[in-house]
């Protein structure tokens, strides 16, 4: 393999793979080599942009660590993220939409019964949610895991403050009742510009975009017998649906989240000040029936 040029590259590489065992390992590396070879053709990529990409990456790679993944937030101001989750998730029309899941989910988070309050402390106007998990054939689903997260008045998930102090704040699990139904308590969730203050924020700078996400609650429902749902609920007043940082907003996510004067709530509690309510149905897919 020697005096290779411009045109004969691209194969070369491809050759030099092919006694590669494992089938989808070549399928993936030999698309990514083409696309890539393709890529730097069509752009006539330069050797001063090619050493400034890798000092970009170098600079995702840096600023990572366990609170931080720049990668996965490259991915999602891409679209990438959303591309993998749309063509992953396609399911009849009837279910709830799939959207992102997002660098601020966390394991272990606290268990919760109905009527209790999520907040644990953080600050917002408060909110009572409710909803109702049923299949695609109406039918309710009982003990579904519902885990729910979401930022704070300030925009900020718990994960964000260093001095977090109880850890786990404005998320939790729970589980539906027997007729599929749930209720909690949290605060309302704020806009918020997804971490900006790395590379990928200078490169959203330099490309003239914005970081910021529409308001939301995140949502991962989890029951037997059905595919596994991830995702969020938006505001409808919010001013980011149409921009949102990481493509992540589909219309039939977008609900109406009610203001009430101060008064009786939901679950009987007297509130001295405006409250909000919001209520939801999800349709989860038979696992299994992915279209
Ligand atoms: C989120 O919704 O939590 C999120 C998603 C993508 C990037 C940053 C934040
Ligand atoms: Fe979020």
């Amino acid at each position: 393999m020697r005096n290779i040029d411009e045109d004969t590259i691209t194969p070369a590489v491809l050759a030099a793979m092919a006694k590669c065992g494992n089938e989808r390992l070549l399928t993936v590396m030999s698309s990514l080599v083409r696309h890539l070879h393709a890529f730097a053709r069509d752009v006539r990529l330069t050797e001063e942009e090619w050493h400034q990409a890798i000092g970009f990456l170098t600079d995702v790679g840096h600023i990572t660590d366990d609170r931080r993944q720049e990668f996965v937030l490259l991915s999602d101001v891409l679209g990438l993220s959303m591309l993998v989750t749309t063509q992953n998730n396609r399911k009849p029309a009837a279910c709830t939409e799939a959207t992102v899941l997002g660098p601020f989910f966390v394991n272990g988070s606290p268990g919760y019964e109905n009527g209790d309050d999520l907040s644990n402390g953080a600050r917002g106007r408060p909110c009572f949610v409710s909803g109702r998990v049923r299949g695609l054939h109406g039918e309710p689903v009982a003990d579904a895991e519902i885990e729910v997260w979401q930022s704070d008045e300030d925009g900020f998930y718990d994960v964000q403050y260093t001095d977090a102090d109880p850890a786990h704040q404005a998320r939790g699990r729970l589980h539906t009742l027997p007729d599929g139904r749930f209720h909690f308590r949290s605060i309302l969730p704020e806009a918020y510009p997804i971490p900006h203050d790395g590379p990928v924020g200078r490169m959203l700078d330099a490309l003239g975009r914005h970081p910021w996400r529409p308001a939301h609650l995140h949502f991962w429902i989890k029951a037997p017998g059905y595919e596994p749902l991830i995702t969020h609920l938006f505001r409808n007043e919010d001013q980011y649906l149409d921009s949102d940082a990481v493509f992540g907003v589909r219309s039939s996510l977008v609900v109406d989240w009610v203001e009430h004067p101060a008064g009786m709530a939901p679950d009987g509690t007297a509130m001295p000040s405006a409250f909000h309510t919001l209520d939801y149905e999800f349709v989860l897919n038979p696992a299994g029936q992915g279209q």
